[in-house]
């Protein structure tokens, strides 16, 4: 196992997209971010230097960190924001994460462009548990604002609105051929005919969940997160904020002289209620065969997506991911569960203090909510709020269901009255060191209902089963798939139905699990697990670091 030294430096950088120009955020300058590159079992150390003009933090999302929440990095979670002109260094361990993965911002809506890869390959020795490709790409779907993204965020919260809506899709940063002053830069891959490409998706998105496919060929996932699945091919997927995919590619098209040469990538928005968000734009790529065959460049050929709001397609794609559960990659689904958890995922409404004009919808703010508690971060980080035991920073008491009971995925206007306001408060679940855990997640249709992508910090999970409707807690189980359930940090809940995950809490140390939905972080629809020290030394958090940014 090697150790790797990075340095990150977070700067203003001039980008071009849509025909305009502004600064934003990046890393290096690189927009999307450098990619890390480690093996499983490998350290990589980097130095942050923010050199912006506000508060940063950095995540690597997936990355269990064992026993080291100090370098996690969401902002008042595990650590206070590194400050313009200040420095940290992070300690990202890769023990058993192996696949795609991806490391992002994680304060205000700087995700947008401060967010790159991280592709992990097996140790040593070690080999993928499929053909060796012959190369490998990166395509991170993403979502362009022509305004500063913490303007649009900033408005949103002056208004107490909703967010408006990106300006364009993206892959690789790039538009692609159908928006305006784009064409020249859309992103391509040159392929060789009969080779096999990896492809390492990463939904960077804010908002918007993605159908993606590419004219004429199939695809084969083989990796979800930070594990590896059954080979699962596929016409097209269905990809949420937060997730990675690993996905085979053959390209396999170009059989004779009257063959295309070229083929469209394609993302557009899977939007199970449009209502809700109109930024529908087709975002492109181009496979490009090498061939002296077709001299003239042709139009591609166009991608088959499913329809924009086909919750059925994405459904489908998504019940047919499965572990590998393999002899060298075998699954451990916690068999007997000490803490069950039921939590309720909603969007509702603040009430107004005061004199606050609130003008979003029904005249307050929009909020979130986890079991009808809406999360607010703390002046100072809980992680030290935890570690110094100073009072009034957080409350113990996250519960393990809701408050009230009711028909979950009935319309909004027999909501009972209390579940359509919340309380603003920093409640987090306190675990005892290797507590096996079951979270059953419940979408809702509360203020119009969407889907939520549940992501938890510092572990992995086991998706052990899904369902529409409001999950029964005497027939459902009996479905539960223990035997090759998918492992993974980030899995969508369907705004009408349910989905129940297992993990065991053997990371000491404080881990944020939120909706990676960025307007829903941000109003709300987060908390907070403590996992306690276990008795040995290997199950306790590492000690401080002493370079740990101030509040
Ligand atoms: Cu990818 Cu808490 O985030
Ligand atoms: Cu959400």
């Amino acid at each position: 196992a090697k150790t790797h030294h990075r340095t990150f430096i977070i700067q203003e950088t001039p980008c071009t997209r849509l025909c305009n120009t502004k600064n934003i955020l990046t890393v290096n300058g690189q927009y999307p971010g450098p990619t890390i590159y480690a093996r499983n079992g490998d350290t990589v150390v980097v130095k942050v230097i923010n050199q912006g003009n506000k508060n940063i933090t950095l995540h690597w999302h997936g990355v269990n960190e064992p026993r080291n929440p100090w370098h996690d990095g969401p902002e008042y979670i595990t650590q206070c924001p590194i400050k313009p002109g200040a420095n940290f260094t992070q300690r990202i361990q890769f023990t058993e994460e192996e696949g795609t993965l991806w490391w992002h911002a994680h304060t205000d809506f700087d995700r947008a462009t401060v967010h790159g890869a991280i592709v992990i390959h097996p140790r040593k020795g070690s080999t993928f548990p499929f053909p060796k490709p012959d190369k490998e790409v990166t395509l991170i779907l993403g979502e362009w604002w022509n305004a500063d993204v913490n303007e649009v965020l900033k408005k949103a919260q002056m208004t107490g609105g909703d967010v408006d809506p990106s300006d364009a899709n993206t892959i690789n940063g790039q538009p692609g051929d159908f928006l305006p002053c784009s064409q020249n830069d859309t992103f391509k891959v040159q392929v060789q005919q009969g080779k096999t490409y990896l492809l390492r998706m990463i939904n960077a998105a804010l908002s918007n969940e993605y159908f993606f496919a590419i004219a004429g060929h199939r695809l084969t996932v083989v990796g979800k997160d930070g594990s590896y699945t059954k080979p699962y091919s596929t016409d097209y997927i269905m990809i949420t904020p937060g997730q990675t995919m690993t996905i085979l590619l053959k390209a396999d098209q170009l059989k004779n002289s009257s063959s295309p040469s070229r083929y469209y990538m394609a993302a557009r928005p899977y939007n199970g209620n449009l209502l809700v968000r109109s930024d529908l734009n087709v975002t492109t790529a181009i496979l490009e065969y090498r061939t002296n065959i077709n001299t003239f460049p042709t139009m591609p050929l166009f991608a088959s997506l499913p329809e924009i709001n086909d919750t059925n397609a994405a459904t489908a794609f998504t019940a047919g991911l499965r572990s590998l559960a393999s002899w060298d990659h075998p699954v451990d689904v916690p068999k007997t569960i000490n803490e069950h958890m039921y939590i309720s995922i909603a969007v509702n409404t603040v009430p107004c203090p005061g004199n606050f004009n609130c003008s979003g919808p029904l005249g307050n703010k929009l909020a979130a909510s986890l079991n009808n508690a809406s999360f607010e971060n703390p002046p100072i980080d809980v992680l030290d709020a935890y570690h110094y035991s100073i009072p009034n920073v957080y409350t113990p008491d996250f519960p393990n269901k809701p408050p009230f009971f009711f028909n979950f995925t009935e319309d909004m206007d027999i909501i009972p009255p209390e579940l359509f306001l919340t309380q603003k408060s920093t409640k987090v679940k306190v675990l005892e060191y290797n507590t096996t855990v079951e979270i059953v997640f419940q979408g809702t249709n509360i203020l119009g209902g969407e889907n939520h992508p549940m992501h938890l910090h510092g572990h992995s999970f086991y998706v052990v089963g899904a369902g529409f409707g409001v999950f029964d807690k005497e027939k459902d189980p009996l479905s539960y798939n223990l035997v090759d359930p998918p492992y993974e940090n980030t899995i969508g809940v369907p705004k009408n139905g349910w989905v129940a995950i297992r993990f065991k809490a053997a990371n000491p140390g404080v881990w944020f699990m939120h909706c990676h939905f960025e307007r829903h972080t941000i109003w709300g629809m987060d908390m907070v697990f403590i996992t306690k020290n276990g008795n040995t030394t290997d199950g306790k958090m590492l000690p401080r670091p002493h370079d740990m940014p101030r509040c």
